[in-house]
């Protein structure tokens, strides 16, 4: 099968997965605290992310802090938690962006945390900048006459990386000179030289702050893996990361 193909059926169960899973729930525990969970919000719950490595992240060093695609918000909240004085939360989900509001609501920081809506960078105040900025994409190419331009299609696709591509060429541009953006990604099936050219297209050099291999991926994502790629090469190479990349001295 052609690999946009296997990933695109690769998202699709994922997709099918959560949303049919009946014991999908409004409020769930990560990292010791209580989390608010919409409908049609990405679920950290099912499949938690960069969050859990945020240590790695110097948060209290930083006096402004933009995580893109922030879903129920927890990066931004811990962000806020960690001292960071100004987090703006961007999601082109309406849902995500109450989402997120309310997370920050719980954890008292509410006041540092602001969430718009936005399609990548578009809502970003002119002249703003920042020391860090984050994004847990979507992880996967998929053809893009396939897509449905549903929220959940734009939650788990990027259709040649277009979207990734432009997160990193904006954001590097509205870094301050010693900020960094970080990321968690993984190269799905096959493509491992992906960040390295997207981070050289942006003049950003790459980092990698932790990884994790398959043997940790949630269950849920490795379900949703088909047996011709669990038993395969790919499955030893493919992992998970959180990656600097910033401006070359
Ligand atoms: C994989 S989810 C991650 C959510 C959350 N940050 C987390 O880690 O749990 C990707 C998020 O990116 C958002 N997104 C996708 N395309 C976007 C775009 N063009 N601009 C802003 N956000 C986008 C989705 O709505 C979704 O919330």
């Amino acid at each position: 099968m052609d690999t946009r193909e296997l990933e695109l059926r690769i998202g699709q169960t994922i997709i099918d997965g959560y949303r049919t899973d009946t014991g999908r729930p409004a409020v769930f525990e990560l990292l010791g605290r209580q989390w608010d969970l919409l409908d049609d919000v990405w679920p950290p719950a099912y499949s938690p992310g960069g969050e859990l490595h945020a240590e790695l992240i110097p948060f209290p060093a930083m006096t402004s802090f933009l995580e893109m695609g922030s879903g129920t918000g927890i990066m931004s909240v811990l962000a806020a938690l960690a001292g960071c004085p100004r987090v703006l939360a961007l999601d082109l989900n309406p849902a995500a962006v109450d989402n997120t509001m309310r997370n920050a609501r719980r954890h008292g920081v509410d006041d540092r945390v602001e969430a718009r809506v936005s399609d990548l960078y578009a809502a970003v105040p002119p002249g703003e900048r920042f020391d860090g900025i984050y994004w847990n994409p979507p992880f996967l190419d998929a053809p893009a006459e396939r897509l449905d331009g549903s929220l959940w299609h734009e939650t788990m696709f990027d259709p040649e990386y277009a979207k990734l591509r432009r997160f990193l060429v904006g954001g590097a541009g509205l870094l301050t000179p010693a900020g960094r953006v970080y990321l968690w990604f993984g190269e799905a099936l096959g493509n491992p030289a992906l960040i390295d050219e997207l981070a050289a297209v942006a003049g950003l050099t790459v980092r990698e702050l932790h990884r994790m291999t398959m043997t940790e991926v949630p269950s849920a994502l490795a379900r949703a893996l088909p047996p011709e790629v669990t038993t395969g090469d790919q499955y030893e190479q493919w992992h998970l990361h959180l990656l600097e990349l910033g401006v070359p001295a």
